[in-house]
């Protein structure tokens, strides 16, 4: 019997689970084994598994997480035991994972995953392995699919943030800044603003002047408006800024992790203008709880494309979709390249049209 092994690696998010259900279904249906191997590469490499029958996947498509557990340490080519804060050298540990495809006769992993994991996919696929993986990351910063899941979701919690944030700043005379995750890329920021009918708007890809932020709120004022709000992308900065970073976290496949730059703009806004100023980090309620309709029909699709590929055994691809089109591509154009916000797109100019700012007045 043909046997597929499926793994969730790096930072969670809704659809993982309707992702795992759809691949599992459709294999299942034809006469593939399925197992899951568990926490991310830590699982793979210990060959910590678990076998996935009909009855595992019933149910799981609203949940949010993953039933497989993910890990955005564990590498096999940069190995570190766990406990992860241990001095340990990284170790290379291609050949355990020649072991396990050989121990399971693997005919192929599904790696579901961001650019990090499709990295280190790429490179099993590289050893002469069958490896096949699905898109998946809030930040919907993977450059050769329109769509990762996870992003539509995060994008509606970002949305209701900035909806409810309005009626207590209106009530308070006050600035509010919602800020949203997304690394080096303005996807939920710019579209929580639009939708949420946000004013100014920063994200990583138009770098903002302090003093058009300033301007641009105290305008408001004069046009009567006694609020403001906000919206940041975690990843954003001033002209000839550096990002915001929060933690560094070393052992992790990508040790940046940004955050806080809403707290330097909540003060500059308020010794500027005098306006009270509160700032709300919006962080991994961006990552929790059920998927969007949108996310589950999306990781369902992802899933079911995936399982034709296993048959067809287009192996060393991706999935993704273009515009209505699902479709394969190669692992190695989908890893290392970003896809950011064109700051001479239409939505930007949109929100330009409506009077949104971004804090840069050389784009308005
Ligand atoms: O890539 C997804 C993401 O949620 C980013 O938006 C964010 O910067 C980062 O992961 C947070 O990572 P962690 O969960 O490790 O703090």
């Amino acid at each position: 019997m043909k046997k597929v092994g499926i793994i969730t690696a790096g930072g969670d998010c809704p659809g993982l689970n309707a992702v795992i259900r759809s691949v599992s279904k459709s294999l299942l249906r034809k006469g593939y084994k399925v197992i899951g191997f568990k926490d991310g590469f830590k699982g793979f490499i210990e060959n910590d598994f678990m076998e996935i029958d009909d009855k595992v996947v019933s149910g799981i498509i609203a949940k949010g997480g993953t039933i497989l557990g993910t890990n955005n340490v564990a590498n096999p080519f940069k190995y570190t035991l766990p406990p992860y804060g241990s001095p340990e050298e990284p170790k290379d540990l291609s050949d355990m994972v020649k072991e396990i495809f050989k121990y399971h006769e693997l005919e192929c992993l599904i790696t579901i995953g961001g650019d990090g994991t499709q990295n280190m996919a790429f490179k099993i696929f590289e050893m002469g392995f069958g490896v096949i993986g699905v898109p998946k990351t809030i930040d919907n910063d993977l450059a050769v699919t329109d769509y990762t899941f996870g992003y539509d979701t995060a994008l509606s919690v970002a949305t209701e943030a900035v909806d409810r944030v309005h009626t207590t700043a209106e009530s308070h005379d006050r600035v509010l800044i919602v800020e949203t995750m997304g690394r080096y890329a303005g996807w939920i920021a710019l579209r929580a603003a639009i939708a949420g009918g946000g004013d100014l708007v920063l994200i990583p890809e138009i770098e903002y002047k302090e003093e058009d932020v300033v301007e641009y709120i105290k305008k408001r004022k004069v046009r009567g408006k006694n609020f403001s709000i906000v919206v940041v992308a975690e990843g954003a900065k001033r002209v000839g800024g550096d990002f915001v970073v929060m933690r560094v976290d070393e052992k992790s496949t990508d040790p940046i992790r940004l955050g806080g730059v809403s707290y330097k703009i909540a003060e500059l806004i308020e010794k500027s203008t005098g306006f009270e100023t509160r700032v709300v980090v919006l962080g991994h309620l961006q990552r929790g709880g059920i998927p969007t309709s949108f996310d589950r029909w999306l990781s369902t699709c992802f899933g079911a494309k995936a399982a034709s590929m296993v048959e067809e055994k287009k192996f060393g691809k991706m999935v993704a979709i273009k515009g209505q089109e699902f479709i394969e591509v190669d692992l190695k154009d989908a890893i290392g390249q970003l896809k950011r916000v064109d700051k001479n797109s239409f939505e930007v100019k949109s929100a330009i049209s409506i009077g949104m700012s971004f804090g840069n007045k050389e784009i308005e």
